[in-house]
C-alpha cells in the first residue's frame, strides 16, 4: 500500500505523540516528534545561556546544533540526540517546557527545524506530530489530524506523566503553562498552531488512548486505499 504522510497537530497533552508512536508502529512507518526538536534547541539554549533576543547569538548557536533520532529497539521508538548525546531525560523537564514556546516562536529557529523535518519526511511513510505539520511542514500530507481536549483533562494527564518521572508539579502550575504555551503557539507570526482546512478534528477528552489510535488507524487505512488507486 502507498506510503503516506500522517500529520498530527494540536494542543499539548491531547495524546498526539502517544497516538503517533502507536500508529507508526502498527503501520511500520517512522515516527518523528517535531516537538522534541524544538525542545532540544531550547535545552541547548538554556545550557549555553543563549540570549534569544540576540539574532547573531541565536544563528551561531543553531550552527552548532545537530539533532538526530536513533531507534531504541528495547523501547520500540526513537530517542532524541543532541550533538551525539541522548537528551530524552532532559528535554521533557519543566525548565525546558517553560521556555520552549518562546524559543520556538523565533523565525530563524523554525526555518532550520522545518527544513530538517521536510528532509526526514522525504521518503514518506511517516507520522509526524507537532503544531504546524499539516499547515506548513507537509501541507500535502494525505492525512491530517487536529487534536483538542479539555484543559483540566490535559493538565491531569501531564501531572501524572511528570509524577511517573518523580517530578511533583502542582495542577495550577501545569494549567498555567499549558494556557501560556497554547497562547504563544497560536498567536506567533511564523507558522502558528492552526487547524488545517482539510484536517480531521479529534477531541480526546473522553477517549482512551486505544480508542484514539483506532480512529487514526481507520482514517489512515482509508487514505492509503484512496491514494493507492
Ligand atoms: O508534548 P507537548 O505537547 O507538551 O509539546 P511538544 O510537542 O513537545 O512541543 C513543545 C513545544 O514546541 C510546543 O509548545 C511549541 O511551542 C513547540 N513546537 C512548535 O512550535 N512546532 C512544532 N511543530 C512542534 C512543537
Ligand atoms: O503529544 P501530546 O502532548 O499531545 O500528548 P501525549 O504526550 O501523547 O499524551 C499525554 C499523556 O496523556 C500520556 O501519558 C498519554 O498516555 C495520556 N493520554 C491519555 O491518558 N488518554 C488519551 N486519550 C490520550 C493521551
Amino acid at each position: 500500500m502507498r506510503k503516506i504522510i500522517i500529520a498530527i497537530d494540536g494542543f499539548s497533552a491531547c495524546g498526539k505523540s502517544s497516538t503517533a508512536k502507536m500508529v507508526a508502529n502498527k503501520l511500520g512507518f517512522n515516527y518523528i516528534d517535531s516537538g522534541a526538536m524544538y525542545r532540544a534547541v531550547t535545552y541547548y539554549f538554556i545550557e549555553h545561556y543563549i540570549n534569544p533576543s540576540n539574532p547573531k547569538e541565536v544563528e551561531k548557536a543553531l550552527d552548532k546544533i545537530d539533532i538526530s533520532f536513533i531507534f531504541n529497539e528495547k523501547l520500540g521508538f526513537s530517542e532524541t540526540y543532541l550533538n551525539g548525546s541522548n537528551v530524552e531525560g532532559h528535554i521533557r523537564k519543566m525548565e525546558v517546557t517553560q521556555r520552549v514556546s518562546e524559543i520556538s516562536a523565533l523565525p530563524v529557529v523554525r526555518r532550520r527545524l522545518v527544513d530538517q523535518q521536510r528532509k526526514l519526511g522525504k521518503k514518506r511513510g511517516i507520522v509526524m506530530d507537532g503544531r504546524d505539520i499539516g499547515t506548513n511542514v507537509f501541507p500535502d500530507a494525505e492525512l491530517k489530524i487536529f487534536m483538542v481536549a479539555d484543559l483540566t483533562v490535559r493538565a491531569g494527564r501531564r501531572q501524572k506523566e511528570l509524577l511517573e518521572k518523580d517530578q511533583l508539579v502542582g495542577l495550577p502550575e501545569i494549567k498555567e503553562n499549558l494556557k501560556k504555551r497554547d497562547k504563544i503557539d497560536s498567536e506567533r507570526e511564523e507558522n502558528p498552531l492552526r487547524k488545517a482546512k482539510d484536517a480531521y478534528e479529534i477531541d480526546s477528552s473522553y477517549l482512551t488512548l486505544e480508542e484514539q489510535v483506532e480512529k487514526v488507524l481507520q482514517l489512515a487505512t482509508e487514505k492509503m486505499i484512496i491514494h493507492n488507486e
